[in-house]
């Protein structure tokens, strides 16, 4: 058999049709969550290979959900203590998937903290403040900003203005004051990428190549 160089970006394009194809909402929902991050560490000055790391990752934070059974994922009841554990064994599942590639071991330690809180009282580990990958903050709070706007079929979708008022609150108990701090500096244009990306539907997102998908930040 022929030896062929594994290119990254391949194989990057196969997990997130993987878990296009497994659920398409989380997908979508990551897609946003790295458009956000990219434009919270380019506020920050996060050097470009850090941030094209915060990209992927950000893709992928949700990967680990695909070991989730599809009544406990798409549950619109309260949870039982039961499947409220089996939600949060998302980061380490999405962890044990990815650190089995050399190429995936520092998306797999940003995947596995994006759910860690500032104050420490987040999981997996309940690290807490700078312990936290600087990625995995971003992400949390890119990751929030999606959740708080979106429409899902528990809640309607609240206004940017109501989202930024309630993050604002959580500043150092769930969020980085430092992302926060830096997040405030570009609002308007978080306002105008989330309106547009809200345009954009499903049958765009199913055709995209890697190449739109993991480097342009050009909208439609
Ligand atoms: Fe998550």
């Amino acid at each position: 058999m022929t030896k062929q160089k594994i290119n990254t970006h391949e194989v990057i394009d196969i997990v997130v049709n993987i878990l296009n194809a497994r659920d398409p909402y989380t997908s979508i929902h990551s897609w946003r969550v790295a458009e956000l991050s990219v434009m919270m560490a380019t506020a920050m000055s996060v050097p470009e290979k850090e941030k094209e790391i915060i990209h992927i990752a950000a893709h992928l934070h949700d990967i680990g959900k695909i070991g989730i059974p599809d009544k406990v994922l798409n549950k619109t009841g309260s949870l039982t203590f039961e499947e409220k554990e089996q939600i949060q064994a998302h980061p380490r599942i999405g962890h044990n998937i990815l650190k089995r590639l050399p190429m995936f071991r520092e998306i797999s330690c940003i995947v596995l903290h994006h759910h860690e809180r500032f104050d420490g009282f987040g999981y997996p580990e309940g690290l807490k403040g700078e312990s936290i990958p600087l990625a995995s903050r971003i992400i949390s709070l890119a990751d929030t900003i999606d959740a708080i706007t979106a429409d899902r079929p528990y809640r309607k979708a609240k206004s940017t203005e109501d989202c930024f008022g309630e993050i604002e609150l959580h500043t150092g108990s769930q969020f980085c004051p430092t992302v926060i701090s830096n997040m405030a500096k570009i609002r308007n244009d978080i306002e105008v990428v989330l309106n547009k990306l809200k345009i954009r539907e499903i049958k765009h997102y199913a055709f995209v190549g890697h190449e739109e998908l993991m480097h342009s930040r050009r909208l439609i």
